[in-house]
């Protein structure tokens, strides 16, 4: 029997970004270095895949310190941690590494730097999201205030509005950030800021490559996790941009068939945590039951690498 055509419109940049990329570098080089069990507190990157093929390297995952035996190294997640957590493993004596992506730090500097002049700090984040905890907590109690929408920069109390600065999580979709800067540059003419916001560069282009794919696709499946901001905000986007039938799938197995019976041109993107061969996977499983055409839309092309942290580099 003939297959049905499925056309698949494949964005590009998709899937791992050099932060995500570095975060498991630096879990397997420390399981070399130190044998295992290596402790990492977190998921390492919001990916159940990744944190499955560490475990099974030796990684043993934790949420909280406390749960890491004295002597045993420990890794600290790409999404950055509290000032207070290398503070305990210091007093512990624990030897950790820091996995927190290098444009997940330069938020925190940015924002040690606007306290250092004397300025209350909004962050524009998910409550809750490992990255914003880890970034209110480069600061003392009430130094950082956390907005999520227009409606909390209308309420939002503020100790002086003219010593105000903002910095925002790395992962927010593009344009509502742009929104939410816009009300709070209209309350607070006077607030401090970057240029644009500190979304990165990887949560930018996926983005961007999604939008280019969602006019034209009658569904898109984005691989990641539903604790990933970036690959939330990646099927949020996808909708937004033309395609409402969007949506999260971790694996191949996840795909609800049925809902597929219109479907023409299927668009794939990854979020930033989830690694290629789940792409290639779910390609291959369309292969069992189309007969697949592929397009891949490239509206970026990324060369970006980040060093391992000193000590960790080979030597
Ligand atoms: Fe870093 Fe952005 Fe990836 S902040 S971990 S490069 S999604």
């Amino acid at each position: 029997m003939t297959k049905p055509t499925l056309n698949i419109l494949l964005a590009s940049p998709r899937g791992f970004c050099a932060g995500v990329d570095r975060a498991i570098q630096i879990v397997e080089v420390a399981l070399q270095r130190y044998g295992a069990p290596v402790y990492v507190r977190h998921e390492i990157v919001h990916n159940r895949y990744v944190v499955q093929g560490l475990e099974a390297k030796g990684a043993i995952f934790v949420e909280e310190l406390d749960e890491v035996p004295d002597g045993r190294p420990v890794v600290f997640s790409a999404h950055g941690v509290p000032k207070s957590i290398p503070a305990e493993a210091e007093n512990r004596k624990l030897m950790y590494v820091d996995a927190t992506c290098p444009l997940v730090s330069k938020v925190h500097r940015e924002a040690e730097r606007h306290f250092a002049d004397g300025r209350q700090i909004i962050l524009i984040g998910h409550a809750g999201h490992p990255e914003v905890v880890g970034t209110m907590g480069q600061l003392p109690p009430g130094a950082v205030l956390l907005v999520e929408s227009e409606e909390d920069v209308r309420t939002v109390q503020v100790d002086d509005p003219l010593n105000l600065a903002f910095v925002t999580q790395t992962t927010l979709s593009v344009d509502d950030t742009v929104q939410i800067v816009a009300a709070l540059k209209a309350r607070f003419p006077a607030i401090a800021g970057p240029r644009k916001e500190d979304i990165c560069y990887a949560t930018t282009n996926r983005q961007t490559a999604v939008k280019a794919i969602a006019e034209k696709a009658d569904a898109i499946l984005v691989l990641g996790a539903p604790n990933s901001s970036n690959s939330m905000r990646l099927v949020e986007v996808a909708a937004k941009h033309g395609c409402v039938n969007s949506m999260l799938v971790q694996r191949a197995t996840q795909i609800d068939w049925s809902m597929m019976d219109k479907v023409k041109v299927l668009g794939i993107t990854a979020g930033a945590s989830a690694p290629d061969i789940l792409v290639q996977e779910v390609i291959e499983a369309c292969r069992e039951r189309y007969d697949v055409q592929i397009e891949e839309v490239v509206t970026a092309v990324e060369n970006i690498t980040f060093k391992l942290p000193r000590g960790l580099a080979a030597e």
